[in-house]
């Protein structure tokens, strides 16, 4: 065996097992569109989605219907037409529209039922009219109202997948055409998923293809790999022509929304989605909200902020006491997080000589707690312990062992400690040991 190719291997292996513990109960939504269904790879990919549902990956599926619904509306000789990119679904159309509508969502049933998956199709989403819009009236075409969250959400904890087909009905029962697009975008951000999948027929973005925005890089084989928020909207003003901007604007909302990604693919690839979440560059495009966008390494200046925000919790005894002199010694092994220059929390991450590290002053501002904020600083922490390739993190805690416990630390002993803490550790004190693994 090439032994470079079997270390490439196990690495592969090591991922895959990190990346099972991190997404555990994560919610992925796919929006697919319906040259995608009908694409000979599109039984793969199922099978692929049915992998990472195996594997603790919640999973929704909204199925586009645009091509189906033209075939069905052109062989039952209903004339249809669009304005501003947008379907007018007429009286006569719309129950036309149902019927592609659930038709394409019931081929996504049949073949997750061939992968042994339990999926369900539903009427989950409260719609209304779009109206008259600029004069013109789009009678059954709507936007999503609601969506019956609790339901999906039951479902999902149950093992299946909700397929939504791109219908939804008003209080009267009235049906409603709506955007598969716009669908999915609201699904992820209402149920707060970890990534959106729009995949589509659609050529990868590569600089040849759009006006590259100056400041955004691509890969080395020129394709745009990833965008922040900024970045996106950028794109968007300078590429308002490209079929991909639509997604790319809802990819942006979503992000705002909470969504950390959006992954804009091409669904003719073989094996995309696992090729865009298991290699380092992706495949696709990412649209990514930075949630470490206001954390940065602590500064000499911030330290008279910092020793005031932790001050009441070293009154309480919660922290060890520190003083200026410390912070000034350690300066570099602490972040805060800043809000319009104001610091409202603040961390550090202590390394020791055998390849553990201590996170320790972890502080929130008690007018901010509640806001993620301290999540957030732990989790910048433990992304920096990964990067320095730590493998456990440790942090000595009197109150606050469920919250660490909560984000994945577990209760270690004190032979877990580096011996240069253990012999410092105040019995007195008698601090919970907590322990991260970050493989
Ligand atoms: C603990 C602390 C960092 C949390 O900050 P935060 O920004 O509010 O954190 P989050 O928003 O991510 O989490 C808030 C959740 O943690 C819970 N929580 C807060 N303190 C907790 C504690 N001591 N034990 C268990 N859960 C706790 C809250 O009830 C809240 O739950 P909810 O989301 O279900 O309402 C902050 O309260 C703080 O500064 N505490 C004092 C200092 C401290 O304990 N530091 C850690 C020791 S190193």
């Amino acid at each position: 065996m090439d032994i470079n190719n079997s270390q490439e291997h196990v690495d592969l292996i090591r991922e895959v097992f990190s990346y099972n513990r991190r997404f555990q109960n994560a919610l992925f939504v796919l929006k697919i569109d319906s040259q995608i269904i009908d694409h000979p790879y599109f039984s793969l990919l199922v099978k692929d989605l049915a992998l990472l549902h195996q594997n603790g990956i919640k999973i929704i599926i909204v199925p586009g219907a645009k091509d189906r619904i033209n075939e069905i509306l052109n062989r039952y000789e209903i004339p249809y037409h669009s304005e501003n990119g947008i379907r007018i679904s007429t009286e006569e159309s719309i129950n036309f529209i149902k019927m592609a509508a659930f038709d394409v969502s019931n081929k996504v049933m049949t073949l997750l039922s061939g992968s042994n998956i339990p999926s369900v199709i539903g009427s989950w989403v409260k719609a209304r009219a779009l109206g008259v819009v600029n004069g013109t009236d789009y009678q059954h075409t709507g936007r999503v109202d609601k969506i019956r969250t609790d339901a999906v959400e039951t479902l999902l904890n149950e093992g299946h997948i909700p397929i939504f087909p791109c219908i939804g009905w008003n209080s009267n029962g009235d049906p409603y055409n709506i955007s598969s697009d716009e669908l999915a975008g609201m699904i992820a951000r209402k149920m707060e998923a970890s990534k959106l999948f729009f995949l589509s027929a659609e050529d990868v973005l590569t600089e040849k293809s759009i006006n590259l925005p100056k400041e955004i890089s691509t890969s080395d084989e020129g394709r745009l790999s990833k965008l922040s928020i900024s970045q996106a909207e950028q794109f968007i003003s300078m590429n308002s022509d490209n079929p991909l901007t639509g997604k790319i604007s809802m990819a942006v909302e979503a992000c705002r929304a909470g969504v950390d990604r959006v992954h804009i693919l091409d669904g003719r690839i073989e094996g995309v989605v696992l090729q865009e979440i298991f290699s380092n560059l992706g495949i696709g495009t990412m649209i990514y909200s930075n949630i470490y966008e206001r954390i940065r390494p602590m500064k000499r200046q911030d330290i008279s902020s910092v020793l005031s925000l932790m001050k009441p919790f070293i009154n309480q005894k919660i922290l060890v006491p520190r003083d200026r002199n410390e912070l000034e010694n350690t300066l570099d092994d602490y972040v805060v997080y800043a809000m319009d220059g104001i610091i409202h929390g603040c961390g550090g991450l202590h390394l020791y000589k055998d390849g553990k590290a201590e996170i320790a002053g972890i502080a929130v501002d008690n007018r901010f707690v509640h806001l993620k904020i301290g999540r957030k600083v732990v989790s910048y922490l433990l992304e920096i312990a990964r990067e320095l390739n730590l493998k456990e993190v440790f942090v000595l805690t009197t109150q606050t062992s469920d919250w660490f416990l909560n984000m994945g630390f577990t209760q270690g002993r004190l032979e877990d400690l580096p011996a240069e803490k253990r012999e410092k550790y105040n019995k007195d004190r008698n601090s919970r040991i907590m322990i991260y693994r970050t493989e």
